[in-house]
């Protein structure tokens, strides 16, 4: 028996929709939590299954976790049992490699298992075990376990030779308690990297520039504890924007920072879709035809490659041919021989995508081959004729809460089905 997502695609989306935490920014915040010796109330965590796997990481090394509703988790990380995570569980995340940085600098020592996550061709962790050891840390790997060490963490000055999120975060998360000032530059600045700076502040570290490429972190010695609301999920509120210009619809996306979405906001507008931009929320209405566009992917505030597969799924149906570019990762095109099975016409060339607008996409069969990729399974489906079944879809949930409850009340049909 498996578990399928099944949609009858041709139906334009109406209504409000609203955007729940951000999952990037919470699987940095929660093992922030490691930092801090006191009870941390966070609020607005989304509900989906990788964050459920990394609070389940942090009751394994011994933090109390408790949920207070669907969205709020009180963590208190006053005491550990361990500084070791497993195979088991690290392996089936990226963001488990926050734990790395987060233990080294609370208790100067980390054992945890080379991350896991989705596949996009290599994903080095070089960036974050050079700023370990600029920071004095030893760090080795035996046994696919990434093991680092340290007597005294000590401030340093870290270029990073590529813009690295999770760098730039595992960096900031060792050196919060490092004794003198630690300066990243060349940083990432996503706006989880600002959340998790704001985070840490708010428990009492002392965090400068997060969000420009130079980040200054002056070492504190404790970090207690408090309450923090983590902001809307950038991808998210993209992949519902994409979602109601696919279909041709009009819908609010509610809880939006506007500013996070201005990339994607920018490349809608020039394929001909409505965008009306208020305080907390974004309205999204197309009429006429989906113009071609072309995208490059780049580090924030460039286009997200997160947002990369739904755009291509958009761009599918549109008037001419685009061309849509990866240049953050070397490998994230796997799902679109997916898109082809649903009548899409694109190839390969190089690092780029080339479009060919069809009439419409038909439905079929399909696989969720991984988060974003599923995302845009399901974009597709939404806007193909018939039904399409997208196997998999355990990889949707890693990092989309409620999706068909959310996307039924806007008239989508979507429904899970155990076949
Ligand atoms: C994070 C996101 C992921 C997103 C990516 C880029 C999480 C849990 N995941 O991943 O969804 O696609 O940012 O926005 O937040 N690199 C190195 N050496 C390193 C680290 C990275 O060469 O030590 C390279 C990578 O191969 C890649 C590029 O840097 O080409 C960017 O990777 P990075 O920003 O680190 O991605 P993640 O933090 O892993």
């Amino acid at each position: 028996m498996v578990e399928v997502l099944k949609i009858e695609g041709g139906h334009k989306l109406y209504g409000d929709i609203t955007v729940s935490g951000a999952k990037n920014a919470a699987l940095a915040i929660i093992p922030g939590a490691l930092l801090v010796e006191g009870a941390c109330r966070i609020e607005n965590v989304p509900s989906i299954r990788d964050v459920k796997l990394i609070l389940d990481m942090l009751r394994y090394l011994g933090a109390k976790v408790e949920l207070e509703d669907s969205s709020t988790v009180i963590i208190d990380a006053s005491e550990i049992k361990t500084c070791k995570a497993p195979y088991e569980m690290a392996s089936k995340m990226r963001a488990s490699y926050y734990l790395l940085g987060a233990l080294l600098g609370r208790f100067g020592e980390a054992e945890v298992a080379l991350p896991g996550g989705c596949y996009f061709g290599q994903r080095p962790i070089d960036l974050h075990e050079k700023g370990f050891r600029l920071l004095g840390a030893n760090v080795r790997q035996a046994k696919g376990q990434i093991i680092a060490k340290a007597k005294t963490l000590r401030g340093a000055s870290i270029f990073l030779d590529k813009i690295s999120v999770g760098a730039t975060i595992n960096i900031i998360l060792a050196a919060v308690r490092a004794e003198g000032t630690t300066i990243i530059e060349n940083a990432a600045k996503e706006p989880h990297i600002v959340d998790l700076a704001n985070f840490l502040n708010s428990m009492g570290a002392n965090i400068r520039g997060a969000g420009t490429e130079t980040i200054r972190v002056k070492g504190v010695e404790r970090l207690g504890g408090g309450t923090y609301t983590i902001i809307p999920d950038q991808i998210e509120a993209g992949t519902f924007m994409l979602m109601a210009a696919a279909t041709g619809g009009d819908v609010c996306v509610k809880n939006v920072i506007p500013k996070h979405m201005d990339s994607l906001s920018s490349k809608l507008i020039e394929s001909g879709v409505e965008i009306t931009e208020c305080d907390d929320f974004i309205r999204v209405r197309r009429n006429g035809a989906i113009r071609p566009v072309k995208v490059t992917t780049l580090p924030y505030p460039g286009f997200p490659t997160d947002l990369q597969p739904q755009m291509v799924a958009f761009l599918s149906c549109c008037d001419g041919t685009s061309i849509v570019t990866e240049n953050v990762w070397e490998n994230r095109f796997q799902y679109i021989g997916e898109l082809v099975r649903l009548n899409a016409n694109i190839t390969i060339e190089g690092s780029s995508a080339r479009i060919n607008g069809v009439k419409h996409l038909e439905g079929a069969p399909v696989r969720a081959t991984d988060l974003r990729a599923g995302a845009a399974m399901v974009i597709a489906g939404l806007v193909a004729q018939g039904i399409t079944e997208i196997h998999n879809p355990i990889n949707i949930d890693r990092g989309y809460e409620d999706l068909e409850k959310k996307l039924t009340a806007i008239g989508a049909k979507i429904e899970r089905v155990i076949q």
